[in-house]
Formats: C-alpha cells, structure tokens, sequence
C-alpha cells in the first residue's frame, strides 16, 4: 500500500456529509451497545500498538484515545513531548517512517497543523489528529453526538447553533460538521478575530447542500444568539497563546456566556450549552456552566465514544465507512 492510499483524519472536511453521519451514528450504537452490557470481545487490535503522540497537554483527548485503544485490546504509547527525538534530534519525516513502520495508528496532537499533516503524508498508518492549530475533528464528532443525543425529537436541520468566542480550532471542525449535517451556525467573534475567509468557504460549501443552512458571522454576540438552540463556546486562550492572555482577556470583554446574555439575544427557551473544555470562568458564567442546560460532561463522556468508532472506521477496517 502507498503511503496516499492511507485514509487519515485531519480535519471534518476531509469526511463526506454520509461518512460523517456514519461515524456519529456508529459511535452511538457502539455507546448503547456497550452501556447495555454488551462488551465486545477486545481482540481487533490485540498485539497491536498505536503511538499517541503529544506535544500539547490532554485530559480528554488522550484518555478517550487510551481508552479506544483498550476497547480493542491493543496498547495506547504515550509518546510526549520529552519523550522522542522528534522536533530536537530527528525530522518529522524520519519521525513518521519509523514510528508508522512499528505502530498500527499514530494519533498527533501537535502545534502547527503542517506537523500532523506532515506527519501523515510519510505515514503508511492512518494518522487521527488529535488537535492542531487549526483543526480538532475528533472534538467535533463528540459534538455532534452530544447535539442529537440532547435534541432527540429535533432533526439536525432544524437546530441552529451560536458559537460565541474565538476564530479557533474548534471552531473550524465544528462549523464543518454542522454544515455537512444541515445545522445553521451563527459566530460571534471580536472584530480583532474574524473567521478565516478560507474556513468559511469550506463551510459554506457545505451549507449549500442543505436547503436553509447559513453560516453566519458577527461581531456582536447577541445576535448571533437570536433564535439559537445550542450556544458554544471555547477558552480564549488557546495552547500556545499564553503571552496574548492580558491583551486577548480585553479583546474579548462582553462575550462571557451568561443568561443575561442568551435572554438580551432572544436564544431559544430550551436551548443548551456546550464547551469542549477546559474551560475558564470568563468565557461562560457558572451558572450557565453547571446549570440543566449545560451539557458539558455528556459532551465529555461522548469523546470516548466518537473516538471508539473513528478507531474502528480508521484504523480496524482501514478507512473502508
Ligand atoms: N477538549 C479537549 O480536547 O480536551 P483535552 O485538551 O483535555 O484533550
Ligand atoms: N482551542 C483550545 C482547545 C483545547 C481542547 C486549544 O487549542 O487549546
């Protein structure tokens, strides 16, 4: 097999509307299934190893993926940023040759997104990108799930969500799978922090195929609350942007997710709340945090399950959906 006949997961652009509804649909099967009692028997990566490899810290990303791996019975290799030549003593090229030729999956979390892209265009195994700086697909899967699972007598196309915080990673994959699922979005980023042009080109390309569905961008986060069934949010801090903490904390004065918020904007009487965390407390209020609307550890908990499915699609049957 060429190394380009490997199916990678970079960003949710990369899947089709049908995969992506696949992998959403897959992963909540897999979570009945297994709530049920129904444990499959762990053999499909039993003596296999897949390399994760992190240069950024990881609560969820890296449990859920541990966690998949031993769904299946192989071992999950930590691999941190200490941990191997990569970046310090050996290129990325080198990197992905050896690691590819030892290991059944790399999972990357990296800083810039040409390193995982990088890494996967050497690799002769599916690379799953755990986060870069500008996509985290595997976070976007959890969402969608977590949207159905919370509006179970909505279809997707009738939702519309509000993003209220920064033009970031998350951002990118989630508006994508919204879009390719028929879900509008409404973003409300500071005027110091436009969605890229680029991003919302993808995005709406996608929206197109879907009678209704609008990408829609703002500066003034009351509007795009207006008519939302489920506000998102994000740090605005993200890794890496440490140094632009006391400028960015300024930028951002008046997007904190409150109540007063939501009710000034006019969102749905229902609508939910939704944060990939880590989270901060002046990105969301606490009250909206830990009230019945949030949805938070759900969307937590679903990380284990999106990432079981995109394991299997991936990596046990090798990208075939
Ligand atoms: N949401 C998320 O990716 O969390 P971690 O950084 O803890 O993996
Ligand atoms: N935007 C955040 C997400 C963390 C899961 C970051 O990149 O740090």
């Amino acid at each position: 097999v060429s190394t380009s006949d490997v199916r990678h997961l970079m960003t949710i652009a990369d899947l089709t509307p049908k995969e992506l509804t696949f992998l959403i649909d897959r992963s909540a099967a897999i979570k009945a299934a297994t709530k049920a009692g129904e444990i499959p028997e762990a053999t499909a990566l039993k003596g296999k190893t897949v390399a994760v490899m992190f240069s950024k810290r990881s609560t969820r990303t890296r449990i859920s993926t541990e966690g998949a791996v031993t769904h299946f019975g192989g071992h999950a290799m930590f691999l941190g940023k200490d941990d191997i030549q990569l970046g310090v003593n050996e290129s990325l090229y080198d990197t992905s040759r050896v690691i590819s030729s030892m290991v059944s999956c790399i999972v990357a979390r990296v800083n810039g997104h040409s390193d995982v892209a990088n890494l996967a265009k050497d690799s002769s195994v599916p690379v799953i990108n755990a986060l870069s700086d500008a996509f985290h697909p595997l976070q976007a899967l959890a969402d969608i799930l977590t949207i159905k699972e919370s509006f179970p007598d909505r279809p997707l196309n009738t939702l519309k969500l509000a993003w209220v915080g920064d033009a970031n990673n998350v951002l990118h994959d989630l508006m994508f799978a919204c879009a390719k699922v028929g879900i509008k979005v409404s973003i409300a980023t500071p005027k110091e922090f436009p969605v890229s042009e680029d991003m919302l080109e993808i995005a709406r390309a996608a929206a197109d195929e879907h009678e209704g569905c609008v990408i829609e961008t703002t500066h003034v986060p009351e509007e795009a609350v207006k008519g939302a069934d489920i506000i998102v949010t994000d740090t605005w801090i993200s890794m890496g942007q440490e140094s632009e903490k006391l400028t960015k904390l300024k930028q951002f004065a008046g997007y904190q997710v409150t109540n007063e918020l939501a009710e000034r904007g006019g969102a749905n009487a229902d609508w939910k709340f939704m944060h990939c965390l880590p989270r901060h407390q002046e990105e969301v209020s606490d009250e909206v945090f830990y009230s019945p609307r949030s949805v938070v550890f759900e969307e937590a908990e679903n990380r284990l399950w999106t990432m079981i499915a995109a394991m299997e699609t991936f990596v046990i049957k090798k990208g075939k959906f």
